[in-house]
Formats: structure tokens, sequence, C-alpha cells
């Protein structure tokens, strides 16, 4: 598939870019005419690495919501900027800072473990956040031999298999998308591509995760499809990846697990929002002091781990 972008438009940008001096991420899911624009087209953790290390003070997060309040919370001297603030991820908002206190309640020895697709709120009263790509590194850091996962269920479970001497807490989240691809779904893409290998993402279910070749987060789904020797990969996550693997590997055949398989929260980051928040220097991520102060103890221990 071609891309067309908007050439004006995204000089207009680049050059709104160097006149701020801002540090643009974008996450590999907002449209591909966004990411044109980027300094760095990233997964989630890179883009919190990144937001921590950038020395520009103004930092602009082309991604959800929760990935610019994790930006803001690593580097609370920035202004970061969302160019649509209302793109929220929907697993985020399904565990709540309540649920958190009776969890710890009712495992008083757990250790709370957050997904990084959270709210601040959330993050504030966890213990560690992790990522798809960090999950496994964070929970083998910790000595607790109870978790509680919050707020993925299926990443929770792909993480609870790797360790089968710790007992796991599952918050019952998800991803509206993820959640959304069936095992009937991956079989039909299996039957249909024998020779592909197949690369899932860890907020799949359990009965499709089972059927992978390689599990991991957004960029490792890359790196795996550019190293694997199959002579394809069928992609189990949304599809701006199959897209940016299409034009990457044009000598591989790259498959969609499923056709619509879109996150419509970040296809609202369009390239027209981010030129109005370079602009308009608009919509600056606020936080609390003591918000962040809490929610960064929980994000610094990840990116420490
Ligand atoms: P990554 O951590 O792989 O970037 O994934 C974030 C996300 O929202 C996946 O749905
Ligand atoms: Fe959230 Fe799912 Fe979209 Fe990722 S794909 S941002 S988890 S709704």
């Amino acid at each position: 598939m071609k891309n067309y972008v908007n050439k004006e438009l995204l000089e207009e940008t680049l050059e709104l870019k160097r006149q701020k001096n801002a540090l643009v991420l974008a996450h590999y899911y907002v449209p591909s005419e966004t990411q044109a624009a980027a300094d760095f087209v990233c997964d989630s953790f890179e883009m919190a690495k990144r937001a921590r290390s950038a020395d520009k003070d103004l930092v602009v997060i082309c991604g959800v919501s929760f990935m610019g309040e994790s930006a803001k919370i690593l580097s609370p001297q920035k202004k970061v900027l969302l160019p649509v603030p209302e793109a929220t991820c929907p697993m985020a908002d399904m565990v709540s800072p309540e649920q958190i206190a009776d969890y710890r309640k009712l495992h008083p020895e757990a250790a709370v473990v957050c997904y990084v697709n959270s709210t601040a709120a959330v993050k504030a009263v966890s213990d560690i956040c992790c990522t798809s790509a960090s999950a496994e590194k964070v929970v083998g850091s910790l000595e607790n031999k109870e978790i509680v996962f919050v707020p993925d269920q299926h990443l929770g479970s792909y993480v609870a298999e790797k360790f089968p001497d710790k007992t796991f807490y599952l918050h019952k989240g998800f991803c509206p998308r993820h959640h959304a691809v069936t095992e009937a779904d991956v079989l039909k893409a299996k039957e249909a591509h024998p020779d592909c290998a197949l690369a899932v993402h860890p907020e799949c279910r359990t009965e499709v995760v089972k059927h992978a070749d390689f599990v991991g987060s957004t960029s490792g789904i890359i790196d795996f499809a550019k190293k694997t020797d199959a002579p394809g990969v069928i992609i189990c996550t949304e599809n701006e990846i199959t897209e940016i693997l299409r034009r990457e590997l044009p000598e591989k055949e790259i498959w969609p697990v499923k056709r619509s398989f879109i996150c419509q929260n970040m296809k609202k980051v369009t390239l027209e929002s981010l030129r109005d928040c370079l602009k308009y220097e608009r919509y600056e991520v606020t936080l609390s002091d003591e918000e962040i102060a809490a929610a960064k103890a929980a994000l610094d221990k990840m990116v420490k781990v």
C-alpha cells in the first residue's frame, strides 16, 4: 500500500518543530504521516526512556494520553504536549486507585505491578510499572512471592507462566483491540499463509499467544520480522505495524492476522493535529506534584530494571 504524505503539511510541521526546538516522539500505531514528522518512532518503553533522557525542554508525545503522562512524570521540568488529549487507551481506564487499595487489603504481601497502559493515579499507588517489553524483567526483579498485576489480564497471564513459583492475582482489564482477536482468526491466517511465522503482542488472549513463534512488544515484533529466516510473518497486533514492515521488508510476505486491527484512538493523532500542537503549543499535560512524585517512583524503578 502506498502512503500519501501531504508534503506541504509535513514541511510546515517540521519547520515548526525546528523553530520550537521540540522533540517529537511517535508510537508505532499513530498514522504513518504523523510518524514521518517524528524524531523517533518507538514502542512505549523506548518512548518513556527517550522522554527521560531528552535534552529539549519541549516534548511532544504522539500517542495516547497515558504516554504523555508517563513522559511528564519522568521529566516534570519539561513542557510535555499531547496533540490529541482525548485520544485515550480504554484499557488504562479499566482499573482505579480504589481497586488497587482493595487488592492491597486482600494481598498485603504482594507487589503491585502496573502495566504502563494505566493512568498516573494508578501508577502513583503501584509498586513498579512495566511495559510489554520489560514485564518479564520487572517481575523477575521482585522478591515478592505474590504479584498483583493490573490492568491487562493477558499480559499478566503471559508473564505469570514464566514464574511458576510466584502467585499472580490478575486484574480483568484488556485492550479491546487485541482481546478481539480469536483463536479462529489465528488458525485461519496460519492456514492461508502456512510458511509464515506468527508474531503476537502479549495483550492478546492466551489461546492466541500459544500459537505464536514470537511474543513481544511492538518493537520486538518489528525486530523479529527483520531477523527471522521464515519467508514471511503474520502480524498479530495493530495494522500500522504490518504497514511499516511491508515498507521496510519488501522481500518478505507480511500479513495482518485480520484486516480490521486498528486502534482508533491512536489514529486520532494526525499530522494536522501535530502541526497545530506545535503551532499553538497545546495541549499541555499537567499533573499535581504529589501525583508526579508517587508515580515517578514506580516508573523510575521500571526504567532502572
Ligand atoms: P508497546 O508497549 O508494544 O508499544 O504497546 C503499547 C500498546 O498500547 C499496545 O497496544
Ligand atoms: Fe490501548 Fe489497545 Fe490502543 Fe494499545 S492498541 S493504545 S492497549 S486501546
